[in-house]
């Protein structure tokens, strides 16, 4: 099947692309709708903490395009990051063979992440990695640009937000839960921070696809979003097994 074919995969199940701004309890809510589907779980995240956390490593700026696009290159050409499923329905994430899962979790590696991801040569090397982990569908894929430049095809988007001060509460919450310091305020000055970088950005900014439904989680619960993603993917995966026309 030549041209428009590589666009518009025919897939036995769907993509499931879960956008949105951090904080917006996103990995928990992808991690749980994919256990619920028994699809693949894929923390795209985790790959722009991966290049800002090597490019730590290699002593280079965070705000140096050119070496952070080059060890991105050398990153994947190498397929040096590695998303392996935990039996929770989580990912561990392996860089060059180690598990840097905690790692990569660590504040300033988020804000190093934030500034990587705004490099275009950095975008450009992860895409295909994102690509063809999702290729063949039953999988969801969590990230900011999935249903706008990585599956654009998606057969299912959501763009998954709260409001500020309710992101910023949940990721005090996650840090104190880990026995990390959290102060509450520089929290919340982060958060905007980190939004306003990653809407702002000339390459792949956060944006909510036209075509995304929108999921506000401020006021639903986790397990309320969840139930109400996991009810959308199975009708248009019911869909997608119905011979055409029939
Ligand atoms: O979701 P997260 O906090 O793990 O993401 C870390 C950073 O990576 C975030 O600042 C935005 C960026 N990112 C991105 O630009 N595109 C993605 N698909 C995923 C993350």
């Amino acid at each position: 099947m030549p041209g428009a074919a590589a666009m518009t995969a025919e897939r036995a199940r769907p993509v499931v692309a879960i956008d949105g701004p951090a904080g917006a309890g996103k990995s928990t809510v992808s991690r749980r709708v994919a256990v619920r589907l028994g699809y693949t779980l894929v923390d795209t995240g985790a790959l722009y903490r991966s290049v800002a956390l090597a490019a730590k490593q290699a002593d280079a700026s965070w705000d140096d395009s050119e070496a952070v696009g080059r060890i991105a290159a050398d990153l994947a050409e190498r397929g040096a990051i590695e998303l392996r499923p935990l039996s929770d329905g989580g990912v561990s994430v392996w860089l060059d063979a180690r598990d840097v899962s905690r790692a990569i979790r660590a504040q300033d590696v988020g804000q190093g992440a934030s500034k990587v991801s705004a490099v275009p040569a950095v975008r450009d090397a992860l895409l295909e990695m994102q690509r063809a982990a999702g290729r063949d569908g039953g999988v969801v894929l969590e990230g900011r640009d999935i249903g706008s430049v990585v599956f654009p095809d998606a057969e299912v988007k959501f763009f998954l937000t709260a409001s500020v001060g309710v992101r910023a509460g949940r990721r005090f919450d996650e840090l104190r839960g880990r026995g990390e310091p959290a102060d509450r305020e520089q929290i919340e000055r982060e958060v905007k921070e980190r939004d306003e970088r990653d809407s702002s950005r000339a390459a792949a900014p956060l944006v909510q696809p036209p075509d995304a439904e929108l999921v506000d989680s401020s006021e639903l619960s986790i397990e309320g979003v969840v139930d109400r993603m996991v009810r959308r993917v199975r009708e248009v995966a019911e869909a997608m097994q119905r011979p055409a026309g029939g």
